[in-house]
C-alpha cells in the first residue's frame, strides 16, 4: 500500500466549543491519518465487485467488496487512531486533469481524514444512539450534479418557514462542503459552499488546498441498511443540528467526515478537477460508512466520553495507537486483484469513469464504456466568507431574540430573503448588531479550524474548533491497487 508516510504533528491547539447551553457541544474527532487502501472498492454499491470509481479508504483491514459490520469487526488493525475503532470509512478522492494532455493525476490527500463523532441528541432528550451493530449509510448522491437553492445558503433560522429547506434532497446537498483553505485568513465556515470552485478560483484564493466535508444523516428509522443504503437515515431539520422527521425519529451519532486535498500543488497549471466518480462539480461529492465499533463499547463511549475538547485522548475508553501502529495497518487484497497506477498519467480516470458535468442527473452506468467528457459548466460565484469564532463570554453579538448575528457581507446577504418576505422571521442580518469580535489571526500554515452556525428555531449558536495539522507526504509514484473489472462475483443487495 502506501510508502513512506512520514508524520509530523505541526500544532495541536486548543480545541474550543462556543455554544449555548440547549444542546450538546460534546463530540470526538477520530482521526485516520493513514489511507488503508486506494481501491475501487465499495460493498455498499458494488457488493461482490469492482466499484464504479476509485476510493480512499481508512478504518478496519476486514475491509473488501464484501465488508459488513462483522467482517470489520474481525479485521487484525485499524488505520485510525482509536484501536476499538474497526470501521470502515471512505470517499471518492481528487483527480487533476491536465488541460493539454487531457491526462490525469491523483491529488495528495493530506493529513489522511478526520471523521467527527459529533453527540446531538434529540430536543427532549440526552443522550443519542450509538451506531447499531450491521449499521451503514452513505451521505451524498454520486449522480447529483447541480444545485437548485440561493448561493450561499438562506439564513438557517428561517429554514424552518420554507418546505423546500427542510426537504430532504436540500439538505442532502446542504451537508457537503468545499472549503476554500488559507492558513493565513479566518478560515471559511464548515459546510459553507457546496461545489467545488473552479480552478482559476482555486489558483488566486486556496494556496493551501480544500478541504471536502461530508455530513452524515442522523436521524434513523431503526434499520441498520436499507437497499439504496440512504433511506433509513435522514437528515435532522438544520443538517447537523435540529429535529428528525417524524419517519427517522431516533437520533444516532452526528458523523461528519473532513479531507484535505492538495490542489494547491497543481497551480498554475491550466486544467481541471474533477471528483474520482466523474464529477467535476462537486455536487456529487459523497461518503460511505460501515460500523465496525463493538456496540456496547461504542455507546459507552457516546454515553462517557462528552468533552467538548474533541480530543480523543480526553475519552478514558479509547486505545490509541501511535503512528507506526496505524501506518502499518491495510486492508487485505484478494488474490484477483491487480496492481496498477492509479496515480499519474492516466488517460481517464481509474475505471474509465467519464466526466459527467450535469447538470442533469449523471448516469452512473455509463461508468466502464467508452470514455467520454461533458463540456465543462459554469460553477456559481460564491466569494469567501471568514467563519466566524464568538466569545460568548463577551456576549457582545448576542441580540434580542438570543440570535447570535450572522458575519455579514454583501455577497452573502444579497440573495438571501428579507424579512419582509418571510413575515415574522428574524433574520440576524436586519439587526444592526455589535461588530464581531475580530478573531485571532491564524498563525500560518499552521493551523486550520472550521465553524458551524448551529440554529435551534430562531437561536443561533456556534461551534468552533480548531485541529492539529498533520502532514503526510505520500510518495509520488505510490500505485494502488484495483479490482480487476473481468471479476464479476455474483451482485447482490443487502435491505435489512
Ligand atoms: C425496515 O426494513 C424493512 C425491510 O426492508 C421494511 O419492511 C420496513 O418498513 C423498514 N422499517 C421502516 C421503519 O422503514
Ligand atoms: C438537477 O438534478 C435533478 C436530480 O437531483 C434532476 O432531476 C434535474 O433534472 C436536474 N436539473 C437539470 C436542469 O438538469
Amino acid at each position: 500500500m502506501l510508502a513512506n508516510k512520514s508524520f509530523k504533528v505541526v500544532l495541536t491547539l486548543i480545541v474550543a466549543i462556543l455554544g449555548l447551553a440547549d444542546y450538546s457541544s460534546a463530540f470526538w474527532r477520530m482521526e485516520c491519518r493513514a489511507r488503508s487502501g486506494y481501491a475501487q472498492l465499495d460493498p455498499l454499491v458494488s457488493y461482490g465487485t469492482a466499484s464504479e470509481h476509485i476510493h480512499s479508504i481508512f478504518g478496519g483491514s476486514g475491509f473488501s467488496e464484501t465488508a459488513d459490520t462483522d467482517t470489520m469487526l474481525a479485521s487484525d488493525c485499524t488505520s485510525c487512531s482509536v484501536a476499538q475503532d474497526k470501521s470502515a470509512y471512505w470517499t471518492p478522492p481528487f483527480y487533476f486533469q491536465d488541460a493539454t494532455t487531457g491526462e490525469f493525476e491523483a491529488v495528495q490527500q493530506e493529513g489522511g481524514m478526520l471523521a467527527y463523532y459529533l453527540l446531538f441528541p434529540n430536543a427532549d432528550e440526552t443522550t443519542v444512539d450509538a451506531f447499531p451493530s450491521g449499521f451503514q449509510m452513505i451521505a451524498g448522491d454520486t449522480n447529483q450534479r447541480n444545485f437548485t437553492y440561493p448561493v450561499p445558503d438562506l439564513e438557517k433560522s428561517l429554514w424552518a418557514l420554507d418546505p423546500k429547506y427542510t426537504s430532504q434532497a436540500f439538505l442532502r446537498q446542504a451537508a457537503i462542503g468545499f472549503n476554500c483553505l488559507n492558513y493565513d485568513t479566518t478560515p471559511e465556515g464548515t459546510l459553507y459552499r457546496h461545489f467545488l470552485p473552479d480552478k482559476s478560483y482555486m489558483d488566486a484564493n486556496c494556496k493551501d488546498g480544500i478541504r471536502a466535508e461530508v455530513m452524515f444523516p442522523s436521524c434513523w428509522n431503526g434499520n441498520t441498511s436499507s437497499p439504496d443504503q440512504m433511506s433509513h437515515v435522514a437528515y435532522p431539520s438544520l443538517v447537523m443540528t435540529g429535529d428528525c422527521p417524524s419517519s427517522h425519529p431516533k437520533r444516532l451519532v452526528s458523523m461528519l467526515y473532513e479531507s484535505i486535498w492538495r490542489t494547491d500543488l497543481f497551480e498554475g497549471r491550466d486544467g481541471q478537477f474533477v471528483i474520482a466518480n466523474g464529477d467535476p462539480t462537486g455536487y456529487g461529492y459523497h461518503g460511505d460508512f460501515i460500523m465496525g465499533w463493538e456496540e456496547e463499547f461504542l455507546q459507552d463511549a457516546v454515553n462517557t466520553c462528552t468533552s467538548s475538547s474533541g480530543e480523543i485522548s480526553d475519552c478514558a475508553l479509547f486505545d490509541i495507537q501511535d503512528s507506526d501502529t496505524y501506518s502499518a495497518c491495510s486492508i487485505t487484497e484478494p488474490a484477483s486483484l491487480k496492481t496498477e497506477s492509479v496515480v499519474s498519467g492516466l488517460s481517464s480516470l481509474p475505471g474509465n469513469v467519464p466526466i459527467m458535468s450535469g447538470p442533469g442527473y449523471a448516469n452512473g452506468a455509463t461508468a466502464g464504456g467508452s470514455y467520454s467528457t461533458d463540456a465543462p459548466v459554469a460553477v456559481p460565484t460564491l466569494s469567501y466568507l471568514p467563519g466566524s469564532s464568538v466569545d460568548l463570554s463577551q456576549a457582545t453579538n448576542v441580540v434580542a431574540g438570543n440570535v447570535i448575528a450572522a458575519y455579514k457581507s454583501e455577497s452573502a446577504t444579497a440573495s438571501r430573503l428579507s424579512s419582509t418576505e418571510l413575515p415574522g422571521a428574524v433574520l440576524a442580518q436586519d439587526v444592526d448588531p455589535t461588530p464581531m469580535p475580530t478573531p485571532a489571526p491564524s498563525t500560518p500554515s499552521t493551523s486550520y479550524a472550521s465553524t458551524e452556525f448551529v440554529t435551534n428555531g430562531l437561536t443561533v449558536s456556534e461551534i468552533f474548533w480548531a485541529e492539529e495539522v498533520v502532514t503526510i507526504t505520500v510518495q509520488a509514484t505510490e500505485t494502488a491497487s484495483v479490482v480487476g473489472r473481468k471479476r464479476h462475483v455474483h451482485q447482490h443487495r443487502r435491505g435489512n
